[in-house]
């Protein structure tokens, strides 16, 4: 089974079997019956493959591919805030390690951030590490007390202000789509903010032409291919994942015939770890 995130190369997402965002591929590898998961994303992704579904192996093509943001946090970082808020529920959004999942009492992805947080029945919160996300989830959760981590997604935070302005003024009939990870002074500019599946199902069912796209350039690809009378501009050149654009046909044909580089958490982790998914898969998603 090859899972490719919405941000892979185009050719990627070409012969993936699935294409999706971070919940709809955790949920696909959670009940997949294939032997093999061939994740083409970044380590995270895969990490989360192997922890819910230990007996198949996982394989990651570019095991460089990582993410700075879940790099932004560390598990002894985190019991020390712990430590500071005894018995405050941690919320840990997906691009995290293993060991930081292990942590935490619930995981969580920006398709499903604002129900994972209203499930909770305590009213204050640790949100790791995404700052981006958390704020902008804690705007539609009042009631609840957010402390928030200062992680970031580097590619999504060079989407600056002045270039969305300049976007929307070069295109004043189009709206302006972005991901939840963008800075919250972009978020604010926004038509609508959501996970890279909710832009694919909110471009489609929206009755204009013309859409400024903020999220990472991949998302593109599937967009314009669903949409072919839509026009979806980027809303910056920088919107570039580097970590997302390093798995090619070769390396993903080398894992194939190599059956490497695989991907395994140790037992103690994965356990704790496949915890905090659980709850998060077990929340009512409608
Ligand atoms: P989603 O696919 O969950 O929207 O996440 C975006 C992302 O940055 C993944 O690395
Ligand atoms: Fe990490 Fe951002 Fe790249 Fe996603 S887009 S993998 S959050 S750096």
């Amino acid at each position: 089974m090859l899972l490719a995130h919405n941000y892979m190369r185009d050719e990627v997402q070409e012969i993936a079997d699935i294409t999706g965002d971070s919940l709809a591929l955790s949920i696909e590898a959670a009940r997949t019956s294939a032997d093999v998961i061939v994740f083409c994303g970044v380590h995270f992704m895969a990490e989360s493959a192997a922890i819910l579904s230990p007996n198949k192996l996982v394989l990651l093509p570019r095991p460089d591919a990582g993410c700075p943001m879940a790099d932004m946090v560390t598990a002894e970082a985190l019991e020390e805030l712990k430590a500071h808020h005894p018995g405050v529920p941690v919320v840990t959004y997906v691009n995290s390690s293993a060991a930081v999942k292990a942590h935490s009492d619930i995981c969580c992805t920006s398709a499903n951030a604002m129900k994972v947080v209203k499930s909770l029945q305590e009213n204050e919160l640790i949100f790791v590490p995404d700052r981006n996300l958390g704020r902008w989830i804690a705007r539609f959760v009042p009631e609840k007390k957010f402390i928030f981590w200062e992680g970031f997604c580097p590619t999504h935070e060079r989407m600056t202000l002045d270039a969305v302005l300049k976007k929307k003024s070069e295109h004043p009939e189009a709206m302006f789509v972005c991901h939840p990870e963008s800075l919250p002074e972009v978020s604010a500019l926004a038509d609508h903010v959501c996970s890279t599946s909710g832009m694919y199902d909110w471009c489609r069912e929206t009755h204009t032409g013309k859409f400024i796209i903020g999220t990472e350039a991949g998302i593109l690809y599937k967009l314009r291919a669903e949409n072919p009378e839509k026009e979806f501009i980027l809303a910056s050149p920088a919107l570039i994942c580097p970590n997302m654009k390093l798995t090619s046909l070769e390396d993903i044909l080398f894992s194939l015939e190599t059956m490497t580089p695989a991907v395994s958490v140790p037992e103690e982790i994965r356990l704790k770890a496949k915890q905090a998914l659980d709850r998060m898969l077990a929340v009512p998603r409608d």
